[in-house]
């Protein structure tokens, strides 16, 4: 997708966040709270809907903005990021093999660990930084599901998309990318190949740390889709119309807020590129980083606002970093309005791989200057 067509998908995503009502003419998205849908006296359902643990009108309209912004065939919501990953992991059977990379969300790598002990699934975890790796790691022929995260959080190593794909189709596997920190605006990652793609739509698509939500985007309506709108369906884990009617109103910003964040982190990362407290920062935008080639080709339209330092000392500075700032708030998660900043290993806990001396920032909105002071008086008093 080039630049040209990312901005006519701007246009459309709010403008098809609006609807205009045939009855009243309002222009936001009616909220349909019925759970249950009636029939006609021949016993017909009267529209296309039945029971909203199924499908439900105003899921609908988020559906079909989402599966646009991707350029997928479908789109289904789920009831958190979590609950949409869960629903992909579980049409792998046992006795197949599952390949994800070493570091990644940690929830989702505890999910793959607990399903592959209990259910027989075989997992490989390959590293993400080395692009032989991955080509090691698939099984032709057992391997039927590689799952990937691009940037990988918290460490921002990019996996090129295309080449995974290639890499996964060739051992008869498909490929699921988890989007969330690049989103469309940036990334296509069907474009690239990708078989399905998943956001965690409580960040970037929602924007303002108050919706709970997972987005899955299909490129084909295959067998596999067709089980993981049955595990929706079954399991029950719907988004709810209210919360899709919030996502829906996020998301006419999503462009504007992504674009602000991805000018931000970069200013902010070139600024304290060189800073004599920290050891490196990892961003995708900076020509140090490892790949910042394939990012270029990869995320058209910013690099996002995500980013982590490496701070130099003893490994407690993490921690005292991050309780020091006073725009930067220190709780978890990313991609809202507000810059959030976070050590990365309490967080994740005791079996955390990421690094000690490893703090995360979540760019929000705010003036850029003021959030560089913020952390320059933070990083001043370790
Ligand atoms: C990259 C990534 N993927 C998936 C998730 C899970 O999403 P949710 O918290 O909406 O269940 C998160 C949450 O932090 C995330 O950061």
């Amino acid at each position: 997708m080039s630049r040209d067509e990312i901005r006519k998908m701007e246009s459309m995503v709010v403008q098809a966040c609006h609807y205009i009502d045939a009855v009243t003419g309002g222009i936001s998205t009616p909220i349909q709270p019925s759970t249950t849908f009636a029939r006609d006296r021949e016993y017909q359902p009267i529209g296309d809907y039945s029971y909203s643990r199924s499908e439900n009108p105003t899921y609908a309209v988020l559906e079909q903005v989402c599966a646009q912004l991707d350029g997928g065939a479908q789109a289904r919501c789920f009831a958190s990021g979590m609950a949409a990953i869960t629903a992909v992991f579980e049409t792998v059977n046992s006795g197949e093999h599952i390949v994800a990379p070493r570091i990644m969300y940690h929830g989702a790598q505890d999910w793959l660990r607990r399903i592959s002990e209990k259910r027989a699934i075989g997992l490989s975890l390959f590293d993400a930084s080395d692009p032989e790796d991955l080509q090691r790691a698939v099984q032709p022929g057992k391997t039927t599901l590689v799952w990937i995260e691009t940037p990988v959080n918290p460490t921002w190593e990019i996996i090129d998309i295309a080449a995974a794909a290639a890499i996964a189709h060739q051992a008869g596997a498909m490929l699921a990318v988890d989007s969330t920190v690049a989103p469309p605006v940036t990334t296509r990652a069907l474009d690239h190949g990708a078989d399905i793609v998943f956001h965690s739509a409580t960040k970037y698509y929602n924007g303002h740390s108050d919706v709970v939500a997972g987005i899955l985007v299909t490129r084909e309506l295959d067998q596999r889709w067709q089980e993981i709108k049955l595990v929706r369906q079954l399991a029950g884990a719907v988004l709810g119309p209210f919360e899709a009617w919030l996502l829906l109103r996020g998301m006419r910003t999503l462009f504007l807020r992504f674009e602000r964040a991805s000018t931000s982190a970069l200013k902010i990362a070139q600024h304290f590129e060189n800073h004599s407290g920290l050891e490196k920062v990892l961003y995708p935008g900076l020509q140090s980083h490892p790949g910042h080639q394939i990012a270029k080709r990869q995320m058209i339209n910013g690099f996002g606002g995500m980013l982590s330092f490496m701070l130099k000392g003893d490994a407690s500075k993490g921690r005292q970093l991050a309780s020091r700032t006073n725009l930067f708030l220190p709780a978890t998660s990313l991609g809202g309005v507000e810059s959030l900043i976070e050590h990365r290993a309490t967080v994740e806990g005791p079996h955390s791989v990421v690094p000690e001396n490893l703090v995360r920032l979540s760019v929000g909105i705010e003036n850029c200057d003021d959030l560089i002071a913020d952390l320059e008086q933070a990083l001043n008093q370790l």
